[in-house]
């Protein structure tokens, strides 16, 4: 079959061979998957210059966190899927390639009438989203919130997410009035063009100065800092990373009962596996229309080198996945 490995880290795209490897098969407790769809996450390209979770023992490694696709076959103890199923999965590796194997416990049956390109970009950012907000951030109906970077694959269903848990409003930031005019149909309240303009006089100016209840961070650097400094008495900010900037290692001391926190979706998931079934719940806001999941890009696993460097600059809206078929 053909995949997309990495033998060696580096800086750019040059690592990401397109090659014949041997397909995978299922061991105990296992699904192998033909796969039709794997989204990318910017977490990949971490992983292709050797900062994520990854050693140099560890390669040559099939990235791709997530993946769409139809059971090809189970392995032994697996009961609950039959083979021509359409599936998504979540096994943080293995996803760009024609064949993928996965934990069926990693594994989610996907209803009728969700694409696969859809169906492959739910996983990350909708678990990180939704987790993020409602567990560190506690999120309740009639607060609040500032979403950074809502035109990141996390940010843009956060901005959906929050309004489906009820936040009275919800704010966002993107670069460009294009970005900021999406943002406003997928249903932000208030979307900030931070080339224009300053989040943090606008968001003081439109909330009488009270500032909002919580904030989900993902910039990191100055807008970490700048962040803190919207947070109402009693809010939460909770830092999922720094696409941009580093975040301090140890979340600095708020006065007025307001709090900072780190939030990572893996840990979250080894500490919580069964919330991993949330998934189905996406799929059943999708198919309710309260739900979009914007697909700004497909490319074939044959240009995954293209498609990594897309994610990198600063064009997209949404989600860029690979499509094997
Ligand atoms: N902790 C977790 O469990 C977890 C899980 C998933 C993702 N994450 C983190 O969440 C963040 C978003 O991830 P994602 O995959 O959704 O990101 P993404 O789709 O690649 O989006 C990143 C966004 O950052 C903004 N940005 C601001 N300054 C930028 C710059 N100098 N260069 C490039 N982009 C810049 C861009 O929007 P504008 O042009 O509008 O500024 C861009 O769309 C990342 O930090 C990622 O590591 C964390």
């Amino acid at each position: 079959m053909k995949a997309i490995r990495i033998h060696r880290f580096g800086p750019g795209e040059d690592v990401l061979q397109y090659e014949e490897v041997p397909k995978p098969s299922a061991g105990a407790g296992e699904l192998l998957v033909k796969v039709e769809a794997a989204a990318l996450n910017r977490a990949d390209l971490s992983l292709r210059r050797g900062t994520y979770r990854v050693a140099p023992e560890d390669l040559p490694i099939i990235p791709g966190r997530e993946f769409a696709g139809r059971v090809e076959s189970a392995g032994p103890g697996v009961s609950d899927f039959r083979a021509g199923q359409p599936v998504v999965a979540y096994p943080t590796k293995g996803g760009y390639a024609e064949y993928a194997v996965t934990k069926a416990a990693l594994a989610r049956p996907v209803p009728d009438g969700i694409e696969p390109a859809v169906a492959a970009a739910v996983p990350t950012v909708c678990l990180t989203a939704w987790f993020a907000l409602l567990e560190d951030g506690a999120l309740k109906p009639g607060e609040n919130v500032l979403i950074q970077a809502g035109s990141s694959g996390v940010g843009h269903v956060a901005v959906q997410l929050a309004a489906v848990v009820g936040a009275a409003r919800v704010f966002t930031t993107s670069g460009g009035a294009q970005k900021c005019a999406r943002l406003r149909e997928l249903g932000a309240d208030e979307a900030i063009d931070y080339t224009s303009r300053d989040f943090r006089q606008e968001i003081m100016k439109m909330t009488s100065a009270r500032g909002v209840d919580v904030v989900l961070e993902m910039v990191g650097g100055d807008i970490y800092t700048k962040s803190l400094e919207v947070l109402a008495p009693g809010g939460r900010l909770v830092s999922i990373g720094g696409a941009v900037g580093p975040i301090p290692d140890k979340p600095p001391e708020l006065t007025d009962g307001r709090k900072a926190t780190r939030f990572s979706i893996t840990n979250y998931l080894n500490a919580h596996p069964e919330r991993f079934k949330q998934l189905d719940t996406f799929f059943d806001l999708i198919r309710q229309q309260k739900l979009r999941i914007v697909i700004d890009r497909v490319f074939p696993l044959s240009e995954t080198r293209a498609a990594q460097r897309h994610l990198e600059g600063r064009d997209h809206f949404g989600k860029v996945v690979l499509a094997m078929t």
